[in-house]
């Protein structure tokens, strides 16, 4: 039978949708690629037939823009549209989504959701937890768990609503100001116990019942060298040979890939939906197991650009089988390489980021392991907006190799930025072992 020839709608246009733009038109399929974003990304335009931006999180309005040009296929890049259920309007118009409902999204929305979903259906590798409206019970809560405890509010919030003890919180008197301070702006939140370990990051493709895993991804949250200063959307992150990590053990990719599942069944029992998109597990590897930090309902980025550029499958096939519910058919590979991609950004990111000013890209030697996130297109030029300009991917048969053609690309972008050079190297890696080491004892 002749495969369908799609119009395939990508919604976003940060540095994610520009690697998924990628693997999409690396595609041997006849396609369309239109694209609806939130800004003009020229990487992601000039791989589009169309391209427009507008609101990406209203439903109607994304839909009318699939309908005007007879989308047979979606996929949505960040979480917000899938909070505000874009992937349900889509679905009711016809059209099959990468993206899970707003239901099923609710494991990135709300950690309460994803905590309490684990514990009623006794998922292993959940921290102790509790979630509270209120102060009521903070404090007895609080001295159960010791030094070892993390406030995480409720809701969507970029990253920025968790605070760990020992690096944002100091003391149980502070604990408690910033859970005064959630319950005052109307959040709710959920204190859980602090795991010590090194954190990684398990992907899957998922059609509601059956999961591909990706190779698993380390991705490094700090701004500067050494896992220093503030947290920032991720600065970079490496993939190694064997689909492993020099700091996990085997039995750690396992249960984290076995927990993906448990949620995924999990998921469809309790919302009578099945799960169908990218499921991001963010998981820490301990001296007892793993355990999960958080769940995404989407790719991660930066892990995106590793994942991606290893996929040795066609992705319209792969998104066309989530759509049509039959990923057991289909053989899903990546290549048996080292890779490491690196983050630059404005000077001052991310707490007081230049923004407004040129970007030169045209002196990056492998254009096509390059992608544009915070950036738009004027008149005059590129110029960056603030966050997190662009990465680059080093590919190779080591991490050194990769870490080196990272390192290479990151500093031919020209422009008031700035980049972790320590990302992928071979002394920030044997630290994370020494650490897992240290735990394992
Ligand atoms: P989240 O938004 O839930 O991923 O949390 C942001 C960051 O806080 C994570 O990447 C971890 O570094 C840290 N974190 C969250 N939950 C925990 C936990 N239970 N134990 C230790 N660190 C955590
Ligand atoms: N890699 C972090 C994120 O995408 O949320």
């Amino acid at each position: 039978m002749d495969k369908q020839t799609h119009t395939l709608l990508l919604v976003g246009s940060g540095a994610r949708e520009h690697a998924i733009a990628k693997a999409i038109t690396r595609s041997s399929r006849p396609h369309k690629l239109v694209t609806f974003g939130s800004s003009l990304n020229p990487g992601i335009a000039e791989l589009s037939a169309e391209y427009d931006s507008g609101s990406i999180n209203d439903p109607q309005t994304v839909c009318n823009f699939a309908r005007k040009y007879g989308v047979t296929l979606a996929i949505i890049g960040p979480e917000a549209p899938l909070e505000r259920g874009v992937s349900d309007a889509l679905w009711n118009g016809g059209i099959p989504v990468v993206g899970p409902k707003r239901d099923l999204a609710m494991l990135e929305t709300s950690k309460q959701f994803t905590r309490n979903l684990m514990a009623d259906y006794q998922i292993p590798g959940c921290p102790q937890f509790k979630h509270f409206d209120s102060l009521e019970g903070v404090s007895d809560f609080l001295a159960e768990l010791g030094e070892y405890y993390v406030v995480k509010a409720d809701g969507l919030m970029g990253g920025k609503g968790v605070k760990v003890a020992g690096d944002h919180l100091h003391s149980h008197e502070e604990a408690i100001q910033y859970c005064q301070q959630l319950i005052e702006a109307g959040s709710s939140y959920v204190i859980e116990e602090k795991c010590i370990g090194e954190e990684f990051s398990m992907f899957c493709f998922c059609d509601g019942s059956t999961l591909k895993h990706m190779p698993p991804v380390q991705d490094h949250k700090r701004a500067y060298v050494g896992d220093e200063g503030p947290n920032t959307g991720g600065m970079g992150s490496y993939s190694d040979t064997g689909h492993s990590l020099p700091f996990i053990q085997e039995s750690d990719i396992l249960e984290s890939q076995q927990i993906n599942g448990e949620v995924v069944e999990a998921l469809r029992k309790k919302t009578g939906e099945g799960y169908k998109g990218i499921l991001y597990g963010g998981y820490m590897a301990t001296s007892s197991g793993v355990r999960v930090i958080e769940f995404n309902a989407r790719f991660g980025d930066p892990e995106v650009m590793n994942l991606l550029t290893l996929l040795d499958t066609d992705i319209i096939d792969i998104f066309e089988a989530i759509g049509n519910e039959c990923l057991d058919t289909l053989d899903v590979n990546f290549l048996n390489k080292a890779s490491v991609c690196k983050y630059t950004v404005p000077v001052g990111y991310p707490d007081a980021p230049a923004k407004g000013f040129p970007i030169d890209t045209s002196t990056v030697e492998k254009p096509d392991q390059l992608f544009l996130g915070a950036v738009d297109q004027r008149e005059d030029g590129l110029i960056a907006t603030g966050s997190r300009t662009a990465a680059v991917i080093g590919l190779a048969d080591t991490l050194m190799e990769a870490e080196q053609e990272a390192e290479t690309l990151v500093n031919q972008v020209i422009g008031n930025l700035f980049h972790r050079p320590d990302i992928g190297t071979a002394a920030l890696i044997q630290k994370r072992i020494d650490h897992m080491g240290e735990l394992l004892g």
